[in-house]
């Protein structure tokens, strides 16, 4: 099946890039500009379109990978055009297939697909695509083609229903993007004790490296270290009287989970102290 897309920014052109690297046929790109298209037409050795309708025309299965508001613009753009058999999918985490409207009685067939994938570039996020998992929610009868189109490629495809995709994208979020503001929070604070940006980032490096390893490695549980692992009120408390209001924020809730994980590692010690010394501060 040849696939098109329409959106040839970050997700766009990694997907694209990446199905012709497992030999899925590409008819090419559409965007809302011509030179974005051309661009990506020509990254991926295809072609581009100057309307949606050619495209469409052209492919089996249509990818609209445009920001996450314009996808209902765009469906509602195609609708008006010959999409009987077509499989349409975009690429949100959050929304599910239900934002193609009426798709049904169009005689086409509606997919989310989400790969759980940080794409931040258009010429290089394709290459380190393959560990990622893909999650598919959508027409539940032509559900087996859409699987074995997606079956040429290495990753893992899980179903979710389009009830949990909101939940499911929030903690992917939790995951990656408010890492980078945890990261950042952290950063900030080291600069506040003498650290340039520079010197915060390698200064952390081993420290978060490790962790995030041993985390993906054995678990949140296993992984865990630091004061609250040890039962350490006193030195909570000490952070707590040395952070500002935002700072402690961000702090308290996670200091909060973390007293979770530590229970569960340590079902016969208690952490009722630490956790009346969060409670003081709320
Ligand atoms: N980036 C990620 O890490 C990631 C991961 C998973 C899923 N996704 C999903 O992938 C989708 C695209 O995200 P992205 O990060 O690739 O965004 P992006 O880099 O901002 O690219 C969006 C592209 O869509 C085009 N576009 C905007 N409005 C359009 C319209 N009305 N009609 C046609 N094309 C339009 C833009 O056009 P021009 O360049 O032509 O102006 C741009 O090239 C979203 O649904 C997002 O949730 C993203």
């Amino acid at each position: 099946m040849k696939a098109g897309f329409i959106g040839a920014g970050k997700a766009g052109c990694s997907l694209g890039r990446y199905f012709v690297h497992y030999g899925i046929p590409l008819a090419g790109y559409a965007s809302r500009s011509m030179a974005s298209a051309q661009a990506a037409a020509d990254a991926a050795h295809t072609q581009s379109f100057d309307s949606f309708d050619k495209l469409l025309s052209m492919c089996d299965v249509l990818f609209i990978t445009a920001p996450d508001g314009q996808i209902k613009g765009v469906w509602e753009q195609i609708r008006a055009f010959p999409v009987r058999g077509k499989f349409i999918c975009h690429c949100s985490g959050s929304l599910s297939s239900a934002i193609f409207s009426e798709i049904t009685e169009a005689g086409a067939y509606g997919y989310s697909i989400h790969p759980m994938f940080p794409f931040n570039s258009k010429k290089t996020s394709y290459e380190d695509l393959s560990k990622a998992l893909f999650t598919l929610e959508g027409d539940r009868e032509h559900r087996d083609q859409m699987l074995s189109f997606l079956s040429v490629l290495p990753n893992p495809v899980v179903e979710i229903g389009a009830e949990d995709k909101v939940r499911y994208h929030a903690a992917a979020v939790m995951a990656s993007n408010q890492m980078a503001a945890l990261m950042n929070r952290a950063l900030r604070i080291l600069e506040s004790c003498g650290f340039s940006g520079q010197d915060g980032l390698t200064a952390l490096a081993p420290l978060v490296r490790t962790n995030l390893e041993n985390i993906l490695r054995s678990g949140p549980k296993e992984a865990l270290t630091g004061p609250v692992e040890r039962n350490d009120a006193a030195t909570v408390e000490k952070h707590l009287r040395a952070l500002s209001g935002e700072e402690k924020e961000i702090y308290l809730p996670l200091c909060r989970e973390l007293i979770r994980i530590a229970e569960s590692k340590y079902p016969m010690r208690s952490y009722e102290h630490m956790e009346r010394i969060l409670e003081e501060e709320h």
